[in-house]
């Protein structure tokens, strides 16, 4: 069964189309990974995905009990530590005091967030503890669903790294689905079960790739020789391109 199921989704800025005729689903338990060069509307797409912005046509269908969302930039309120950040994030989802704080323990001991951690505000956080507080948030409110968007770009490669194992770990232990936004295809490759291609122009899904085996199983070997193989040979990678030149500029 879809959770998700984007139909003929299509949106303006300004009178200026930005995503036209774009068609995409996640099914249960799936993380689908969407590729595509800065500025194609990939961000716009998740977020009308979400709900977060009404699109100008098009029809989305959500299966899903509760999503959560995680941003590039975390977004972590800077005058609240990072048990507090979280904590709000339960507030606001509604749940009672006492259940809270059993939620913030066990979440941020999954992303392995200490008591001392917790004490701390974002700005004495690094980078990777930014994220895996971010993550902890998303997490606290038992999402069955998660918009990813870019969540890692900021970060080294031993430390993204880090972040995908605890993605495919979190994602695979849980069963979760969820749309993952990335301009990196190895990322793409290593973490989702499903690769979908926006067009440079946002004029549709250009067609989706499945990597070899599941996030979990696939070794390292496996994600290197099918990035090498699509990047040479498939036509719909062909400005693939477009995205390393963003990510090093
Ligand atoms: N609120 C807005 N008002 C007007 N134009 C917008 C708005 N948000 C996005 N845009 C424009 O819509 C287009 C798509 O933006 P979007 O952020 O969805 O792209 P993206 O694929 O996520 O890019 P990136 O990879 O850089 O994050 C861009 O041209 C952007 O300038
Ligand atoms: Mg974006």
């Amino acid at each position: 069964m879809n959770v998700l199921d984007i139909s003929d989704a299509g949106h303006a800025y300004l009178g200026r189309t930005i995503l036209e005729g774009i068609d995409l689903s996640v099914a249960q338990g799936e993380i689908v990974a969407l590729v595509g060069p800065s500025g194609c509307g990939k961000s716009t797409l998740a977020h009308i995905a979400a709900g977060l912005t009404e699109p100008r046509s098009g029809r989305i269908t959500r299966h899903y009990a509760r999503h959560a969302m995680i941003f590039q930039d975390p977004a972590l309120m800077p005058w609240a530590t990072s048990a507090s950040n979280i904590d709000y994030a339960l507030r606001l989802a509604g749940e009672k005091r006492r259940d809270r704080q059993a939620r913030l323990a066990a979440v941020a001991d999954h992303v392995a967030l200490t008591s001392e951690d917790l004490t701390k505000y974002p700005v004495e956080l690094s980078g990777g503890m930014h994220q895996r507080v971010a993550i902890a948030r998303a997490l606290s409110i038992q999402p069955d669903f998660i918009y990813f968007d870019e969540p890692f770009t900021a970060l080294d490669v031993a430390l993204r790294r880090r972040m995908q194992d605890l993605v495919i770990k979190t994602c695979a232990d849980g069963n979760l689905s969820g749309l993952f936004i990335t301009h990196d295809l190895n990322e793409a490759a290593r973490l989702a079960h499903r690769v979908a291609i926006l067009d440079t122009r946002g004029s549709g899904i250009l067609g989706d790739r499945t990597p070899p085996g599941t996030p979990r199983t696939r070794t390292d070997a496996q994600v290197f020789d099918w990035v090498q193989g699509v990047v040479q040979d498939d036509p719909i990678f062909r400005h693939i391109h477009d995205v390393d030149e963003r990510q090093i500029a």
